[in-house]
């Protein structure tokens, strides 16, 4: 896997994704245990405090008479060797004590008690003189308020301790520390963290496999599209991506794909009989030249006869520069769709002047053409050279294809927004199958008349046609005429 593949970062996002809500949730576990642990240590420290404050002032009680009472209470309390004043009633109170102390867990506790200064005073027989100067630095609380403190001492006694203001009305106040070991606490979280630290590498692992097989599948459309299109020759254009079993959103691209294989197999076909055609228009007039020069070249010609061989090649190379001249226009045209210049143009006017200039072809044929124009000015937005060339190309195709002593009938008519002309003959008319062929380049459906021509000039009439938004339709019937009508949009009709 590459790691500037999308299949790379998706898995990547995948991945750190769950590694951070797994790493979070972790954390978030870890910090609500830590949380519930000393809550739930402090509540026994207090409950501790509060017993060992009271039972301080039952033992201070016998002592009252000394100033030093409370260090006498305290030292009788934790066990510290000291004077009996009144055995029988301390026998007592010791009795119900050393019984709360079991019930507490008093007994592996870390006591202390200082005085005013924050000087130890009493403590506990687990508590040496080291531990207990270091405690004296957690003296302070707020508004006589317990206050709980972590301490490590020497790297290995780990406390949590409770500071605790014990006040006696004629005696001063006092500052009571209860400690007890964290090393349960710490195990636990400990346990917790070393826990989470194994798994999440697994989970981990299982998160890459997972998201590399998801990615996998999400771009497997793209690596089909990738395949095809590297299949695809101009000699294999027929592979299509299979778009019924894929995911929604690749649908549009494949489809898109597919479309675009689709045109380019339209253009390549297009493209291929286009160039037979052309190849073949080419070569009969070359093969003409060809054999009448070689024929011309063994038979050693009189000055005429070469005359006439030159004639006819020159008709033969007049014929190939206007198929090439009609080529170089179709294809001109359609591709300097955006650049042509259109001008208003009065139909009728326009009319007149091509009818007045085609009598002239068409009486060498005594052909007559009528023109029947409408008695409204209609005006199109067009390009008069491309509009002089289709409708001479319509007449000229119907002087050709209609016997000598015709007729031809060309009218204007207006149909809403749009004008209609008809030009029709009484030729020699196409038959029914040939109507759809005509129009493609190099058809030529009377080559069996022997008529002159490319076969190109409805080709280029249906083009002009197109460039103006129209449309050209055609009507016929064999051995009695044809209609072709040209329809186009007129120019600003609400004006006029
Ligand atoms: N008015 C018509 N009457 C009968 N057939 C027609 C008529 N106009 C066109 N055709 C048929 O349509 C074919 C194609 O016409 P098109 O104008 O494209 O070619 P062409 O006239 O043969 O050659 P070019 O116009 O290139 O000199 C013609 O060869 C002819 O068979
Ligand atoms: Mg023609």
């Amino acid at each position: 896997m590459k790691i500037n593949s999308i299949k790379f970062k998706l898995c990547v996002l995948y991945v750190g994704t769950l590694g951070l809500i797994l790493v979070g949730y972790r954390a978030v576990l870890y910090y609500n245990l830590y949380q519930t642990l000393y809550r739930d240590s402090d509540t026994r420290l207090i409950a501790k405090a509060t017993e060992v404050r009271k039972n301080l002032r039952i033992f201070t009680a016998p002592f009252r008479e000394s100033k030093r009472a409370v260090i006498f209470g305290a030292r009788r309390m934790l066990g510290v060797e000291v004077v009996y004043p009144d055995k029988e009633q301390l026998m007592r109170i010791e009795k119900v004590w050393l019984k709360t102390r079991e019930e507490l867990g008093l007994n592996k506790d870390y006591i202390n008690l200082l005085n005013e200064d924050g000087k130890t005073i009493v403590s506990s027989p687990n508590i040496d003189k080291g531990l207990s100067s270091f405690l004296e630095a957690y003296a302070k609380t707020d508004n006589a308020q317990p206050a709980f403190y972590n301490i490590v001492y020497k790297e290995s006694l780990n406390l949590r301790i409770i500071v605790m203001p014990v006040e006696f009305a004629d005696l001063g106040k006092y500052t009571l520390q209860i400690g007890i070991s964290t090393d349960p606490i710490i195990y636990i979280l400990r346990e917790r963290i070393s826990k989470s630290a194994m798994s999440i590498p697994w989970i981990m692992l299982v998160a890459v496999i997972i998201s590399y097989l998801l990615v996998w599948r999400i771009l497997r459309p793209v690596k089909q599209v990738t395949k095809i299109a590297n299949d695809i020759s101009h000699k294999n254009l027929s592979a299509r991506v299979n778009v019924r079993n894929i995911d929604q959103e690749m649908k549009p691209l494949a489809e898109a794909f597919n479309d675009m294989i689709e045109r380019l197999e339209e253009s390549f076909t297009y493209v291929e009989d286009f160039s037979s055609y052309v190849a073949h228009e080419l070569r009969t007039p070359l093969t003409i030249i060809k054999g009448e020069t070689e024929v011309a070249l063994q038979t050693d010609p009189s000055p005429e006869e070469s005359k006439l061989v030159m004639e006819s090649n020159l008709q033969e190379v007049e014929r190939m520069l206007k198929t090439i001249d009609h080529l170089l226009l179709l294809a001109d045209m359609n591709y300097r769709k955006q650049s042509i210049n259109f001008e208003r143009i009065e139909v009728s006017e326009f009319l007149k002047d091509i009818c007045e200039k085609s009598t002239i072809l068409a009486a060498v044929k005594q052909i007559t053409i009528n023109l029947e124009v409408s008695q409204s000015k209609i005006e199109l937005m067009a390009n008069r050279n491309e509009l002089r060339r289709l409708f001479f190309n319509l007449i000229d195709n119907a002087i050709k294809f209609t016997s000598p002593s015709g007729r031809i009938d060309i009218s204007v008519k207006q149909q809403k927004n749009k004008v209609e002309i008809n030009i029709s003959d009484t030729g020699i008319g196409i038959k029914q199958e040939d109507i759809p062929k005509i129009f493609n380049k190099f058809y030529r459906a009377a080559n069996k008349e022997k008529k002159p021509g490319s076969g190109l000039g409805l080709g280029i009439a249906q083009s002009i046609v197109r460039m103006h938004q129209g449309r050209i339709l055609v009507n016929s019937e064999p051995n009695k005429g044809s209609v072709f009508t040209v329809i186009l949009p007129v120019y600003q009709l609400a004006k006029h």
